[in-house]
């Protein structure tokens, strides 16, 4: 029995970076899910009738409520098959690698990723289509452009599903399946890495800790590493994933992976750490007193890629988002392999991985991934760090300086002021925008700038215009200085500046990323007037 519900639209509705995230209470609020959800399937129509798609979230508070809706209205909407994680629950990436491996038309992902949880948290939606991946520009276009005419939904009437046990049953017309979340993708790992070879290397004494931040990776984890790996129980640290993440806040960075950062400092620590994020896509690396900057482990991994068994034939390309470091292109040019330069979010990677020009992709804001999937992958990049150390018999620290020696090293960090008044900080940025064409030619800290512009992208494969992607500015010597607002951000606007300088001489490999690039720091603020324009005089997060 089919409910026609008239409703009226929202006003706010336009997916960001990924997907569209808001406060819980937004998304509480009478018809707001409903809304965004019909939006979703009138800008799919003939995609999804009679068709399968996958469901599941980060298991953040508002997850268990918005998978009822969203099942209920599936059923009302003709689709064939849903299949649903056990509790609800499903990362990101085993979304992405389920979608690909049942043929289904999309995926549903429920998750504000690394944004804290819980009644005074944040939720999100996030639509994935058949290749796994985020949905493109024109159909996060096509959503939004439907969200402001949407006037009804469909939906069968309130009636508890259960979403706790494995196993298929009808809503309806539409075949529910509910699955274990972590079986398909454990499988998937062990076809890409040497699951024997990490296996040794945790028989040998090799001590690690993961930090599932109580959010999603947990169960994943403990089946991974503690079970499937051998490692010791005890492995795996807030691995129970938590509707409020334990009030935490699950971004795997160094502020908020504290606790991690402190195990991997003290003098009995372990000789490995990782943490992921909220829905799983995101990681950190850690040696023993050593952060692994993101920039330098997609660099890493590609210099390193036929140490794995899925790699093992090397890599077609890389891919990179813009403010990340270009010390992936160096690698990429030793390799003979393009490096390709897009605008930040996973969605930019999709058409290049699917037409084979990369294998392996990634971003500053710990986000990695290869063509396996179309999402980030944290725990894909930890194993592929765990096979790396179990193949090189290396520390991670000592995997990295000599990485530093061959290559040259980018330093690199990015500073972050979160809650900034939002129209100050479009100011900001139309300032320097406005600057931008005065600047080459000047010089700063002892730089003479060689370039400035506003970063604009072309699709290679479909020739897609994309712009406003980021405030470049870029020195000669190879230095850099990238200004943007984030996309993904709910309360207020947050600034990223990016900083980064080349250095080969070896006495610059042991010196701290912040103490070599203070004087580019200063330039930073000078130039778009960061203190003067915000009233802050440092920032929220320094990575
Ligand atoms: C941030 C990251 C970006 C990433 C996105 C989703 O977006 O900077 O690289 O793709 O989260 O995880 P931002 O807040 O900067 O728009
Ligand atoms: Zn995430």
């Amino acid at each position: 029995m089919i409910q026609t519900i008239s409703t009226r639209p929202f006003s706010d509705q336009r997916p960001g970076t990924s997907g569209l995230r808001k406060p819980v209470s937004v998304f509480q609020q009478p018809h707001y899910l409903e809304n965004f959800i019909q939006s979703v399937f009138d800008s799919l129509a003939d995609e999804v009738k009679g068709a399968t798609l996958v469901l599941g979230g980060d298991g953040r508070y508002y997850n268990r409520e918005a998978i009822q809706i969203i099942l209920r209205m599936a059923a009302a909407n003709g689709i064939s098959r849903v299949v649903v994680g056990q509790g609800g629950l499903f990362s990101t990436p085993a979304v992405s690698a389920a979608i690909r491996e049942r043929g289904a038309a999309g995926g549903i992902i429920l998750s504000a990723s690394h944004n804290p949880g819980g009644p005074d948290g944040d939720f999100g939606i996030k639509y994935n289509i058949h290749n796994g991946g985020p949905a493109p520009e024109p159909l996060t276009e096509r959503i939004y452009e439907r969200s402001k005419k949407i006037d009804r939904y469909f939906i069968l009437p309130p009636t508890p599903i259960d979403i706790d046990t494995q196993r298929t049953f009808q809503l309806e017309t539409m075949t529910v399946e509910v699955i274990d979340p972590v079986t398909g993708y454990a499988a998937l790992m062990q076809r890409l890495f040497d699951f024997d070879r990490i296996r040794e290397l945790f028989a040998s004494g090799f001590r690690m800790r993961f930090d599932a931040m109580h959010a999603i990776t947990g169960p994943y984890a403990k089946v991974i590493f503690e079970k499937l790996l051998g490692a010791p129980a005890g492995t795996v640290i807030n691995g129970t994933p938590l509707p409020d993440f334990g009030g935490g806040h699950p971004d795997p960075n160094l502020t908020y992976a504290a606790e991690l950062v402190k195990m991997l400092n003290s003098p009995d620590g372990p000789d490995f750490g990782a943490a992921s994020d909220g829905d799983g896509d995101r990681n950190m690396i850690l040696g023993r007193n050593f952060f692994v900057n993101p920039s330098d482990s997609l660099a890493i991994l590609a210099a390193n890629a036929t140490c794995v068994p899925a790699y093992r034939e090397g890599i077609v390309g890389i891919a990179r988002s813009m403010p990340t470091s270009r010390a992936a292109d160096r690698v990429a040019q030793a390799l003979g392999v393009q490096c390709y330069e897009t605008p930040t979010g996973w969605k930019f990677f999709g058409n290049l991985l699917d037409a084979e020009r990369i294998t392996l992709c990634g971003e500053e804001s710990f986000g990695t991934g290869s063509n396996h999937v179309r999402e980030k992958d944290g725990l894909w990049a930890v194993l592929f760090w765990l096979n790396l150390l179990a193949v090189r018999a290396q520390s991670v620290e000592n995997i990295v300086r000599d990485h530093w020696h061959r290559y040259g090293r980018d330093v690199y960090t990015r500073h972050d002021y979160e809650g900034l008044d939002s129209e100050a900080a479009s100011a900001l940025m139309d300032a320097l925008r406005q600057k931008l064409p005065e600047l080459p030619g000047t010089k700063h800290a002892g730089m003479v700038v060689s370039a400035a512009d506003d970063f604009a992208y072309v699709d290679p494969i479909d020739g897609g215009r994309t712009e406003h992607q980021g405030l470049r500015i870029l020195f000669a010597d190879e230095a850099r200085i990238v200004y943007r607002l984030s996309g993904t951000g709910t309360k207020g606007a947050t600034l990223r500046v990016y900083i980064e300088q080349r250095e080969t001489a070896p006495e610059k490999m042991e010196t701290d990323a912040q103490i070599l690039l203070r004087p580019l720091i200063e330039t930073a603020d000078i130039l778009a007037g960061i203190r003067e324009r915000t009233g802050r005089d440092h920032p929220d997060v320094i990575t």
